[in-house]
């Protein structure tokens, strides 16, 4: 302790005891995640001036312009992870294979990891929150082999800890290791992040909804009432709600969480799967919100963390947040929209 100040480092062994069989392995491995979130915070603090901003010329898997921060921080992500030694393997949204290891020592690691390393790319030339999400597992082939895409093929049940960094007015982490929400805000001026936000739990029920209504007319019918429904006025229900949609999904997230609200990207004309992708932005979010009490859902009645992925990019719809609003959304959908 640093005063009254319990810094991530020491939250983190002191309940490392909640896990016998992870012998420090998962400790070490957060704690690396931490620094590298550091030293991309580092980066994105001064990106105006680091000539870091703007795109680098290339696509990645999806068709999307890579913004040199992605590929920073993609790589720094990868080298903190492989330096661990406790992660056999990556999945990142800006790779399209996965990234096994082929040290020894990496080789061996019980863990693997699924990264979105940067969140809200197209926030990052204006000055706007960015994030990034991580979602770790224990590996399923064996210790002393080459990483698969069966150790990330995993169900989101099976997460051993998942959380995020937000580089927001300030930086702070959030994670869990299944025994509740925490999190930690960077003080720069020592370089520990701190316990800021201890327990938390997401509001069952909120006044935010957070959507991008430029696509209303392609949304589901069930969203479509869901939407009227929150912006019809009714005082005894708080109604009509707040509308608040940042594009990052970590930051949309972060405030629904500690205020109460609800998250939707569904399916569109455009995209049948909707558009989050189900390994490192639905898996790591969804482990979070239950944790904090509340509930993610694909919209058509099915939790997201029991979807069992076929490929490494899949993308589904989410519905995710404070757990009577994802409740009432799932229903509408199930009287509006009951197939995908
Ligand atoms: P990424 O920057 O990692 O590609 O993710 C962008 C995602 C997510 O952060 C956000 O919620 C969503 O895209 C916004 O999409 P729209 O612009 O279609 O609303
Ligand atoms: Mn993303
Ligand atoms: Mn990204």
């Amino acid at each position: 302790m640093m005063g009254s100040v319990t810094t991530l480092n020491e939250f983190i062994i002191d309940r490392q005891s909640d896990f016998p069989y992870a012998k420090g392995e998962l400790t070490r491995l957060l704690n690396h995640i931490g620094i590298a979130g550091k030293v991309v915070s580092r980066e994105v603090n001064k990106a105006g001036l680091a000539e870091i901003l703007g795109e680098i010329g290339s696509n990645n898997v999806h068709g999307e312009s890579q913004k040199k921060l992605d590929v920073y921080a993609n790589q720094k992500f990868i080298n903190a992870l492989q330096g661990s030694g406790e992660v056999c393997g990556i999945a990142s949204e800006e790779n399209e294979e996965i990234i096994a290891f082929d040290d020894d020592l990496a080789k061996n690691g019980p863990y693997i990891v699924s990264i979105d390393p940067v969140d809200g790319s197209s926030n990052i030339d204006v000055n706007v929150s960015i994030g990034t999400l991580f979602s770790i597992y224990r590996r399923v082939t064996p210790r002393g082999h080459r990483a698969g895409d069966a150790d990330f093929l995993q169900e989101g049940t099976r997460q051993v800890a998942a959380g995020y960094i937000l580089y927001g007015s300030s930086t702070v982490m959030v994670y869990t290791t299944g025994r509740g929400v925490n999190g930690f805000t960077l003080d720069g001026s020592i370089g520990e992040y701190c316990l800021s936000h201890s327990d938390i739990m997401a509001p069952p029920n909120g006044i935010i909804y957070s959507i991008n209504e430029g696509h209303y007319i392609k949304f589901p019918d069930g969203v479509k009432k869901y939407i009227k429904y929150c912006q019809t006025n009714d005082p005894q229900t708080n109604r009509p709600y707040v509308s608040r949609y940042i594009g990052s999904l970590v930051a949309d997230f972060h405030r629904n969480l500690l205020k109460g609200g609800i998250f939707i990207y569904p399916t569109t004309e455009q995209n049948p799967h909707g558009k989050l992708r189900l390994l490192y932005e639905c898996n790591p979010l969804a482990f979070l919100i239950e944790q904090a009490g509340g509930r993610a859902t694909d919209g058509y009645g099915n939790r997201i963390l029991d979807i069992k992925p076929s490929k490494l990019h899949q993308r589904e719809p989410l519905f995710i947040g404070s757990r009577n609003m994802v409740s009432l959304a799932e229903q509408m959908m199930k009287e509006y929209s009951p197939i995908k």
